[in-house]
């Protein structure tokens, strides 16, 4: 019994220390699993930190994309705006290239000689509508002699170009009581033509004052007229003024007349005809109708005048300006000129035209014209038999009484027309000519 029990105990211990090692090594296993739980774990962590990392990173990338996509686009959208800008520009390039070819309608020059304040006047006037039409009309202002604030005056406009007339040769009057003035007068012009005509070498110049404003379709007028020129030989110089264009005179800014009279004041004319003019130019008083007139040719003018003369100052008679130049109506009216049809003013057709005009007027006899006429509906034809009629009549209405060589001011083939209380026309003709009616 005594052996059995020490033999159990000795099992018993041997159980114990099975079970306590077996205890042991389970422990160990299990906290090796523990360890190896936690490394587990611990990866599982860093991969789901690292996880979100790659997700925030591809979810930057993309809005980086989408930033680039936009970037992309605009700089398309630039791109093709840049694109048609080079376009438009080639276009106006070549535009402008060929307008820059194409030869200029007229050179604008203005003749000034000591009023540095007029010449400011009409430089600015002409500006004021020459901005679209510069490469057109080439502006020029031509000195006669030295006056500084009429050079400095000139010379601050950079859209001109300033030419000076420096002449001392002495002048001999061929008549006694002559003024000096009219010889350096046409000794000026004969220069600063030759100068435009041959030396700049345009084909027709306008000729302005330094006293003159112009109206806003001035250009336009002489671009129209410039084609007339052209196509009619007999046409010697297109005016843009009417001696008879006070405000009470005038009243169709679209009508246009032809005339034997040589305006003057704001006049274009061509190089065919300064090729006439030139060698025969005289030495004093160029502008006087025979001088003109050598060639039976004509001036187209218009019924309200395309400019304005303010020079009070300088010209010689003061009750002449406030009579005839200070109540001149100024062109307001905008027009297309290059739209109408100007073919009626053609040597061809115009006879007709204005015979037709004249025969449709009711006759009208003296005495007391002005009295009779306001009974007469629509236009009204006076005959006139000479010279001193014809004052006698021009007096009664108040339009000008001048003859200068055998023609009375703005006549063609002797008839003198003008408005009379608003749109009623009067022609004044010569009885013995009858060469229209
Ligand atoms: C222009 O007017 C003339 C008459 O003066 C006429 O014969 C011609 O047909 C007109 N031209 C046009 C394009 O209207």
């Amino acid at each position: 019994m005594a052996r059995w029990s020490g033999g159990f105990r000795c099992l018993l211990l041997l159980v114990a220390i099975a079970f306590i090692y077996t205890q042991v090594r389970l422990f160990k296993a299990q906290s090796e699993y523990a360890d190896k739980i936690a490394v587990a774990v611990e990866g599982e962590n860093h991969c789901t930190s690292q996880m979100r990392f790659l997700i925030d990173e591809i979810s930057m990338q993309k809005q980086k994309v989408v930033v680039l996509e936009e970037k992309v686009r605009r700089q398309e959208e630039e791109c093709e705006q840049l694109r048609t800008l080079v376009q438009n520009l080639e276009k106006k390039g070549v535009k402008s290239l060929f307008e820059q070819v194409k030869a200029p309608v007229a050179a604008v020059v203005i003749m000034a000689c000591n009023r540095a304040d007029y010449l400011e006047r009409t430089i600015n006037s002409i500006f004021k509508y020459h901005s679209t039409v510069a490469s057109k009309f080439p502006v020029f202002v031509s000195q006669d002699g030295s006056n500084s604030d009429v050079r400095t005056k000139a010379m601050s406009y950079d859209q001109l170009t300033y030419m000076q007339h420096l002449d001392y040769e002495p002048v001999d009057t061929e008549r006694p009581g002559e003024l000096i003035a009219y010889y350096k007068i046409a000794r000026h012009y004969k220069w600063a033509l030759d100068q435009l005509f041959y030396k700049h070498n345009f084909n027709r110049v306008i000729i302005l004052e330094d006293d003159m404003e112009i109206s806003p379709d001035f250009f336009d007028y002489f671009e129209a007229g410039a084609d007339l020129l052209d196509k009619d030989k007999s046409i010697m110089a297109i005016s843009s003024w009417n001696d008879n264009g006070q405000k009470q005179f005038v009243h169709d800014p679209y009508a246009l007349y032809r005339s034997d009279f040589f305006p003057g004041l704001g006049w274009m004319l061509s190089k065919p005809t300064w090729d006439e003019l030139s060698p025969k130019w005289p030495k004093a008083y160029p502008f006087i109708n025979s001088y003109f007139q050598f060639s039976c040719r004509q001036f187209i003018r218009p019924e309200i005048s395309r400019t304005y003369n303010f020079g009070e100052h300088g010209s010689s008679l003061g009750q002449f300006f406030n009579q005839y130049l200070k109540p001149i109506r100024l062109n307001d009216v905008t027009i297309d000129w290059k739209k109408m049809n100007l073919t009626y003013l053609m040597e061809d057709k115009y006879v007709n035209h204005f015979a037709n005009m004249v025969k449709d007027a009711k006759p009208l006899y003296e005495p007391n014209l002005v009295l009779k006429i306001n009974n007469v509906d629509g236009d009204v034809r006076i005959q006139y038999r000479d010279q001193t009629d014809f004052e006698d009549i021009a007096r009664q209405f108040g339009i000008f009484e001048e003859w200068k060589d055998g023609i009375p001011r703005t006549a063609y083939k002797g008839v003198v027309v003008f408005r009379y209380k608003t749109i009623r026309r009067i022609f004044l003709c010569n009885m013995i000519l009858k060469k229209l009616i």
